[in-house]
């Protein structure tokens, strides 16, 4: 792929290159006899040359439906979505390639290949399906053919019949098929989900191998949050048909923007804010919580108020028997409650007024039920969102416990 830049096709008048993907304003609703449901509304996103980026939500949010879209397999309702600055659909245009002339890599979770075909017959398919527009002697359909198996290392099996693959291998067949006509784009719809855990977790490394060796950009699409951490440069996280937050894995993980996106993506804390704080604006502000004045990271302009949220990660407590030194802020007294040790860590419940923290220390401190320790919430790691947790109560998603059962694993 080259790296120079296209000058723009897609009617934005910006320069385009190779591999991008622009999706814009994208909206699609399925109609049946008893209702109409927009499933997608008003999604906008661009994918930059080269890169992994990864749509995230929960069943149902609308992930599919985005990338059968963009696959042409779908028609949104509205929609403007180019690739290397070719328009493939355009509602205000009326443009609309089909599925088979967009010429993406795409693997889906059943994968489907052909169990009569040799491997690397197989992977011959695309070039022999659309031979008018790939135009390749037999000759350079085989130095295809043995590039894509090497890609995925299946170089060794081109003459097994498919069938005769194990499960990784046949993922990595269906992987080689997407590329062997050296795609713009790599369209991956849960190709990991049929495998079992340990699979699943080496695939992961492979198909991040794979397409960091070939630079296609590729769109992957999973509702699992260590794939998507994992592997992608981007993540987008989907939530009832809209991109609430878009970034780095590690900007979504540490600075979500919204209460869905801290709880989808990890275990968290979630304290409920009781009072807009005094000044207006971004930065470190002083917020009303439930346990108290905090000092927290407030990034967008919208005013915070009752209804929203400061998150925490369990693992960002710091939690001590002596008070810290003077000056820290963010500090309270707490009670540890349940003990939990698992033996990498040991997992803590701390009442903090009427509120219960839940994190994660070092397995070598030695609290037991009932200690009274001190508790820092370091103020970089507090962040204000928007919303509360779904359902009542302002805390942690998951492990809360019932209160009155007794405690098996108390770590003394
Ligand atoms: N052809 C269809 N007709 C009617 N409704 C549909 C159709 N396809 C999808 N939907 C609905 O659109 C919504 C989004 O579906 P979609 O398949 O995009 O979800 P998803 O995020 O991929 O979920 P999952 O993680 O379960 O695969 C769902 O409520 C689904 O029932
Ligand atoms: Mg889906």
């Amino acid at each position: 792929m080259s790296e120079s830049p296209l000058q723009g096709q897609d009617g934005s008048g910006a320069p385009v290159r190779p591999g991008q993907l622009t999706v814009r304003n994208l909206v699609k609703t399925f109609a049946s006899r008893q209702e109409t449901v927009q499933v997608i509304k008003d999604v906008s996103f661009t994918i930059e040359p080269g890169q992994f980026f990864t749509l995230l939500g929960p069943s149902g949010c609308g992930k599919s439906t985005t990338l059968r879209c963009i696959a042409g397999l779908e028609r949104g309702d509205r929609a403007h979505i180019a690739v290397s600055g070719r328009v493939l659909a355009d509602t205000d245009t009326g443009a609309f390639v089909p599925a088979s002339d967009r010429d993406f890599g795409m693997v889906f979770q059943s994968y489907a290949i052909w169990p009569h075909m040799t491997v690397a017959q197989n992977v011959a398919f695309p070039l022999h399906a659309n031979r008018r527009r790939h135009q390749l002697s037999r000759k350079e359909v085989g130095e295809r053919v043995e590039e894509a198996l090497a890609l995925v290392r299946l170089d060794q099996f081109g003459g097994r019949i498919a069938t005769k693959l194990s499960g990784g291998q046949q993922q990595r067949l269906a992987l080689a098929r997407a590329l062997v006509t050296r795609p713009d784009l790599l369209l991956l719809d849960e190709p990991l989900s049929n495998l079992d855990a340990g699979l699943r977790d080496h695939m992961r490394g492979e198909l991040r191998a794979m397409q960091l060796r070939t630079g296609v950009t590729t769109l992957y699409v999973t509702h699992d949050q260590s794939e998507a951490f994992s592997m992608s440069d981007v993540i987008a996280v989907m939530d009832a048909g809209v991109l609430a937050q878009q970034g780095a894995p590690r900007d979504i993980y540490w600075r979500p923007s919204t209460a869905f996106v801290a709880t989808f993506v990890g275990q968290t804390n979630l304290l409920s804010v009781v009072r807009p704080p005094l000044q207006a604006g971004s930065g470190i502000l002083s917020v009303e919580t439930t346990i108290g004045p905090l000092l927290v990271n407030v990034a967008s302009e919208r005013p915070i108020g009752p209804g929203d949220s400061v998150v925490i990660r369990p693992e960002d407590l710091q939690v001590t028997r002596e008070p810290p030194l003077d000056g820290r802020a963010n500090v309270f007294r707490g009670r540890v409650r349940r003990p939990t040790f698992l033996g990498e860590n040991i997992e803590l419940e701390i009442e903090i007024g009427s509120e219960l923290l839940m994190t994660r220390q070092h397995p070598r401190f030695a609290f037991g039920a009932g200690d009274e320790v001190y508790v820092e919430l370091p103020v970089d790691r507090c962040v204000a969102v928007s919303g509360a947790a779904a359902g009542v109560g302002s805390h942690i998603r998951g492990t809360i416990g019932d209160p009155a059962a007794p405690h098996t694993n108390a770590a003394q």
